[in-house]
C-alpha cells in the first residue's frame, strides 16, 4: 500500500512540474499574455468611463499617427456596436501598432487572417502590432458579445 502512495505523491509533483514547465514556456518564449498590461483609463469622480477615455491621451486624438519609416500607431477605441475611426489606411509592408479601449462593455478586436486578437476590457489598454505586407482591405471584428448588434461591429484596415 505505501508504495502506490508514494508512487502517487511522485506523480502528482511530476504533473505539477510538467504544468509549471508549461505555464513558463506559454509565458515567456510563446509571449501568450492577458491584454491590457499596458496601461489603464483613470476614471476621475464624476467622470464616466467614455468621458475618459476621450480625455486620456493618446485615446483624445484616435486615429493613425506615423512613428517612422513603415511604422504607425493606431489608437482606437470600441464602443457598442463599431470601433473609432472606421478605417485605418496605411501602405503595404506598414508595422501598425494597435493601441486600443473599450468605452463601455468587454468588445473583441480581431482581424481575421493576421496575428491580431484581443480583448478591450473597460479601463484597460490593449496593445498588438501587425506587419500589413499583402496589399487589400482587411475586416476588424468585434468576437465579444457585446449585445443587440454585435454582429455588425466592424471597422477596416485598408492597406495599398
Ligand atoms: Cu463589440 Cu461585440
Amino acid at each position: 500500500m505505501e508504495a502506490y502512495e508514494k508512487l502517487f505523491l511522485w506523480f502528482s509533483i511530476a504533473l505539477l512540474a510538467l504544468l509549471l514547465v508549461a505555464l513558463a514556456y506559454t509565458s515567456f518564449a510563446m509571449h501568450v499574455h492577458v491584454p491590457g498590461d499596458a496601461g489603464m483609463i483613470m476614471v476621475k469622480p464624476g467622470q464616466t468611463l467614455a468621458g475618459a477615455v476621450l480625455t486620456t491621451p493618446p485615446f483624445d486624438h484616435p486615429g493613425l499617427r506615423q512613428l517612422g519609416p513603415g511604422r504607425y500607431e493606431a489608437v482606437m477605441f470600441g464602443q457598442a456596436w463599431s470601433f473609432y475611426p472606421r478605417e485605418i489606411d496605411v501602405p503595404a509592408g506598414s508595422e501598425v501598432t494597435f493601441r486600443a479601449t473599450s468605452v463601455d462593455v468587454t468588445h473583441g478586436f480581431f482581424i481575421p487572417g493576421t496575428r491580431v486578437n484581443m480583448m478591450l476590457i473597460p479601463g484597460l489598454i490593449s496593445v498588438t502590432s501587425y506587419r500589413f505586407d499583402k496589399p487589400g482591405t482587411y475586416l476588424l471584428l468585434c468576437h465579444e458579445y457585446c449585445g443587440l448588434l454585435h454582429h455588425t461591429m466592424n471597422a477596416q484596415v485598408v492597406v495599398k
